[in-house]
């Protein structure tokens, strides 16, 4: 015998759902945490929140936060600032193509909406960088507008309440959780239950032991009843971690080094780096000849190798790299373009480096101390 698939939950009736967001109101306003961005209604400052809040817990972005809107107050200064200076700002953070979105959307809205964050929903959701969950924290956050949000935490909260066993970012499951998303929210209050909601995910409703002895809703979630937290939200299997290993070269011309900004089809897009490069498949020892070849299709320089620096490792998403680092010498070769700069170790910090890069460019200035 077969086994169809369970039917998805039903969407409780509006008694319950009275209840929910009395509940979850009434715990915010005694429980929800005095946050930056929660002191305005600016849609400028709501905005920035939540773009640095995608993929990006709370306490760290912060600090990142307040460094930001003192430094660009309003969209216009954000405008009107060099990319590269954005992205400095954002170092650290991760996930620079925010930040060149966040940028290039300010550039439009100076351009096309006289400076104004729109508040139409389909015109913010053009935006680069603004999805349908976006635009709608933003909107229901900063002007009550009645708007469902469905991102990580609250698809925790809506599958446990729901006891939804499907996997929630399937068709049928964001089908589900987003009419649930639309059918709990108020008449007024939006952005205090969308808030509420997002609090109790990332506070109480944690992946995996949710803390349900302090939960304002635990008497209404149905995963509670069936004693299923820790099986809800199904998971999807994720992609096997790969092994690489890639090679970065420090080309050294008298006291500078040469570095090399990712372009728009690369990793880290925007960002500068020391010229870098995968290794041949199982290959975990760099040659001369490949570090000579590489820069040279990398940098149009003709280089001579010297020696091994250090071996550095890190993650980005599946791969788990080794990343050897190499100095090298310039020998000829003229910079062509404006994705290549000479650059002494302690002028690096003016630049917006990704992680790998800035390890190396600090171990360079200590190395001349
Ligand atoms: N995650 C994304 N947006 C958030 C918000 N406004 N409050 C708390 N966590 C969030």
């Amino acid at each position: 015998m077969t086994m169809g698939k369970p039917p998805p939950p039903d969407i409780p009736d509006s008694r319950w759902r009275q209840s929910l967001r009395r509940r979850l109101l009434t715990w915010f306003r005694a429980h929800g945490r005095d946050l930056p961005w929660r002191r305005t209604r600016s849609l400028y400052h709501v905005w920035v929140s939540e773009i640095m809040l995608q993929q990006t817990q709370v306490v760290t972005v912060i600090p990142f936060f307040q460094r930001f809107i003192s430094r660009f107050p309003d969209i216009t200064s954000l405008a009107s600032a060099e990319e590269d200076e954005v992205l400095r700002l954002w170092e650290g953070l991760g996930y620079y193509r925010r930040a060149r979105n966040l940028h290039s959307a300010a550039q439009q809205i100076v351009r096309n909406h006289n400076a104004q964050f729109p508040e139409d929903f389909s015109v913010a959701r053009s935006l680069p960088g603004i999805g349908r969950y976006t635009a709608g924290a933003i909107l229901s956050i900063a002007c009550n507008h009645k708007l469902p949000i469905l991102e990580a935490n609250t698809v925790r909260v809506f599958s446990r309440l729901l006891a939804f066993r499907g996997v929630p970012s399937e068709k049928d499951g964001q089908q589900l959780l987003w009419s649930f998303a639309e059918s709990v929210l108020p008449r007024k209050h939006v952005g205090d239950l969308n808030q509420a909601l997002m609090e109790l995910g990332s506070e109480i409703c944690v992946p995996r032991v949710p803390n349900c002895a302090t939960c304002p809703v635990h008497m209404l979630c149905a995963a509670h009843r069936q004693g299923a937290q820790a099986l809800i939200p199904t998971k999807k299997q994720r992609p096997a971690i790969e092994n690489v290993t890639e090679a970065a070269i420090v080309i050294q011309r008298g006291g500078r080094v040469l570095l090399r900004r990712h372009s728009d089809q690369e990793r880290w897009a925007g960002l500068w780096d020391f010229p870098r490069f995968a290794t041949s498949p199982g290959q975990t020892a760099v040659s001369h000849q490949e570090l000579i070849d590489n820069a040279l299709q990398l940098t149009g320089m003709k280089i001579e190798a010297s020696q091994h620096l250090t071996t550095m490792q890190h993650s980005v998403t599946r791969f788990r790299i080794t990343l050897q680092c190499h100095l090298a010498r310039y020998v000829s070769g003229r910079k062509q373009g404006d994705h290549l700069c000479w650059r002494a170790p302690d002028e690096l910090e003016q630049l917006p480096l990704n992680v790998t890069g800035r390890k190396i460019g600090r171990l360079l200035v200590n190395l001349n101390k």
